[in-house]
């Protein structure tokens, strides 16, 4: 069924890029947009404050929303009082289990294509306490000082439950076996025990990695009205469309009567999707009659944005003379709550990463009575390589070995883990090209190496992130009789850059100037359903405008007609140059858009597709890598870790637009050295609350602990990925936590297997 299917997708576009099918055009068509560092065009208005973000829309009537949070993790609300704060000055309204409207659940991400709720429980439409921290009440005033005041004089008294709120407990309470996308986290291939045990070197260890909150610098936040029976939502997200079908759903409404707009987000990694807030605020408003803004404390997300679990992981490698791998066990549990999706899977790395003749892959989860745990920036592998990478340095050592050689001693010709062919994977391009930038020849024995009070290691780890492109991508291309271009999709710029290397893609694809388009994205009422995460929204985003642009050359030679020079040509034959279409073969051959446009009478030419089917994915192992080199610098007295140089190497297709994807691997190198040594989300045992809801005890790398970070790629295009290029978004932070600890063991001797790597654990 799926070759048939896949033939059919073939059929069905049989030029330009396709799934199973030839290389995208935009790889032998290129007009010079396409490669270049353009900056982002959406600057210019971040740096004047003209850019509106959703705590910021102006609405008349506007109300402030506050939040009050459950201080005990499991049981019910016994008594709820709320008149204090209803009288209190400003105050509209409190609205509690007892007076908020009847609602839906959420649809859990995943549940369906259009879903997008971080949890599925019922909110305030009942008693139940589910996590600490659980919204109980939110208060409605004329400012959100006098809503933050009224919230403060709310009552509570709780009766409780047992709750599970350590692992310990969760643990003695017996495990399940992971469940992702629908398949179980386990593979078997061979007897990777065996092995193991008569393998002439191994190692057998454990890592284990703490809860992480996430921290974009952009507090959650929503402003939302309704206009009669339709809901009008200013939302921080990274998915428009998929949170306006979810809200449909929450308040019994059509898909279009809920319009949701995103266009500038301060910082996504997993965490800007739908969670209660939104829904908490569009039902106060419902009550009120009123819109409503609602901007979560910091302390706020804490409480009700779902962050990355707690592992445990085991990984186990034995290597023949010569360093082949025999074996390869990474195992291990995550804990998750009873009401989300994600469970941190670890061992996705493992899976296509190294030739080994025995693998063993498995994660169990526990069951704890805490917020849910969700996606963050890289999920699985940013921990699962720590714990791998750690394991094959180890292995280096033990075998007295160079890292970078073990490793590549065993890259795969095939992916292990299914037998297909690796669409493109040039990371012994990335290794050599790294280490050469870095002078990793320089490296000395373990502990050797001090200057002063410090002491000096260099580490490397290999970085990896699957290309994915999920199904909905769909989008419309207008043309205009001023020969400019519209580009409309329900996507997301949140930084990254999407909108500035879209344009340059579409510019180079239509041969018009950047300035002759204009790429529109962050409207639920655009074409497509296209999520950014996964790192997949470039090719979700290419896929859709490929077959777009088909269709408009399509229509645009039927308009041409006899008398124009493209007549007689078919759409394989022509291309977009000059603001135009000209023919492959013979440039001469050329018609302005304008004017065919102007000879039909168009004032304008619209057309949208949908993306075929990410058939791809299944006909190669597709997958982006990196070459991670990190130089510290540890204080022999204090234990303190300076990271004083780092050097990323990718390999992730073509580079659409090094500014914004350098940016990209930087950000996410930083964010990776964070979860080396910094970030940890502490949750009291005793009661489940998460005790560091701040930035001031929570602790993100600022400038003083970046060091000046180097980002070098192989830029080789991936022959089947749309527009050559795999994501750039997610890889940064993978490879990082393990550059680091490997770098510290190779300064100190010590090898710390359990992150962060705070100075208590070198001391
Ligand atoms: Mo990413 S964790 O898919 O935003």
């Amino acid at each position: 069924a799926v070759q048939g299917a896949m033939q059919k997708a073939i059929q069905l576009a049989p030029d330009g890029w396709m799934p199973g099918g030839r290389p995208d055009p935009l790889i032998r068509e290129q007009h010079g947009h396409v490669g270049q560092p353009v900056s982002r065009l959406d600057g210019p208005l971040k740096v004047r404050g003209g850019a509106r973000y959703a705590a910021e829309f102006p609405l008349d009537g506007l109300l402030y929303a506050a939040v009050l949070f459950s201080t005990v993790a499991k049981g019910r609300i016994a008594e709820i009082h709320t008149g204090e704060a209803e009288a209190a000055e400003g105050v509209h309204l409190v609205m509690t289990h007892r007076n908020a409207p009847r609602l839906a659940k959420m649809p859990l991400f995943m549940s369906s294509a259009k879903a997008a709720g971080g949890i599925d429980l019922p909110i305030l439409q009942d008693d139940a306490i589910w996590w600490n921290g659980q919204p109980v009440a939110l208060v409605l005033a004329d400012s959100q000082e006098q809503a933050d005041h009224a919230k403060a004089l709310i009552l509570v008294r709780y009766e409780e439950d047992v709750a599970v709120t350590s692992l310990a407990a969760a643990k003695a309470n017996g495990s399940e076996p992971a469940m992702f996308m629908g398949q179980p986290l386990r593979a078997e291939v061979g007897h990777a025990e065996d092995a193991l045990a008569a393998a002439r070197f191994k190692v057998d260890q454990c890592y284990s990695t703490p809860r992480h909150s996430h921290n974009a610098i952009e507090l959650h936040a929503v402003t939302v009205a309704w206009e009669g029976e339709r809901l009008r939502v200013h939302d921080a997200s990274q998915l428009v469309a998929h949170t306006a079908w979810s809200l449909a759903q929450v308040f019994g409404l059509d898909e279009g009567q809920v319009h949701v707009t995103s266009p500038f987000v301060g910082g996504g990694f997993g965490g800007k999707c739908l969670w209660w807030h939104q829904v908490l605020a569009a039902a106060a408003a419902k009550l009120a009659g009123r819109p409503v803004r609602l901007t979560l404390s910091r302390e706020g997300v804490y409480r009700i944005v779902g962050g990355r679990t707690v592992t445990e992981q085991r990984v186990a490698l034995g290597a023949a003379e010569g360093g082949r791998f025999t074996a390869l066990i990474h195992t291990g549990l995550t804990a998750m709550t009873p009401h989300n999706e994600m469970p941190e899977p670890f061992i996705l790395p493992a899976r296509s990463a190294y030739a080994a003749e025995n693998v063993l892959l498995n994660i169990d989860v526990v069951k704890m009575d805490l917020l849910a745990n969700t996606f963050m920036r890289a999920p699985g592998e940013a921990v699962g390589t720590f714990a791998l990478e750690s394991a094959i340095d180890e292995l280096a050592t033990a075998m007295d070995t160079d890292p970078v050689e073990l490793r590549l001693v065993n890259e795969p010709d095939k992916d292990p883990s299914t037998g297909a062919p690796f669409s493109a994977r040039h990371i012994e391009e990335a290794y050599r090209a790294g280490a050469e930038k870095f002078g990793w020849s320089k490296r000395q024995a373990p502990g050797s190496r001090r200057e002063g009070e410090w002491l000096v290691g260099m580490g490397v780890a290999t970085g990896t992130y699957p290309y994915y492109r999920m199904p909905g991508g769909a989008a419309r291309i207008t043309l205009k009789a001023d020969n400019s271009a519209q580009v409309d999709i329900a996507a997301h710029d949140m930084g990254m850059g999407t909108a500035t290397a879209q344009t340059q893609v579409a510019a180079d694809r239509l041969g018009l100037a950047m300035e002759q388009v204009e790429f529109r994205y962050g409207d639920s009422s655009l074409p497509g359903t296209v999520l950014a995460g996964g790192s997949q929204q470039t090719a979700a985003i290419g896929a859709a405008v490929v077959a777009a642009h088909r269709e408009l050359v399509k229509e645009l030679l039927k308009l041409a007609g006899n008398s124009s020079p493209l007549a007689g040509l078919s759409v394989e034959e022509v291309g977009g140059f000059d603001g135009g279409l000209a023919s492959l073969e013979d440039p001469t051959r050329h018609e302005r858009y304008a004017d065919i446009l102007a000879r039909a009478q168009r004032a304008e030419l619209s057309v949208e597709a949908e993306a075929p089917p990410p058939l791809e994915t299944m006909h190669w192992s597709m997958h982006s890598h990196a070459a991670m080199f990190c130089e510290v610098r540890v204080n022999a007295v204090t234990g303190e870790v300076r990271v004083s140089r780092f050097l990323g190497s990718f390999d992730c297709g073509r580079i659409l637009n090094p500014k914004t994807a350098g940016s990209q691997f930087r950000g996410g190198i930083i964010m990776g050295l964070g979860l080396a040594l910094m970030e940890e989300t502490q949750v009291d045992e005793r009661n489940g609350r998460i005790m560091n809801p701040s930035l001031a005890e929570y602790h993100v790398p600022v400038h003083m602990d970046v060091p000046e970070i180097e980002v070098i790629w192989t830029g080789i295009a991936d022959p089947h990925a749309p527009m050559g290029a795999r994501g750039v978004g997610e890889i940064g932070i993978t490879g990082v936590g393990a550059a680091v600890a490997n770098a510290i063991f190779n300064a100190t001797g010590k090898r710390i297997r359990d992150l962060p790597i705070t100075l208590d654990k070198l001391l």
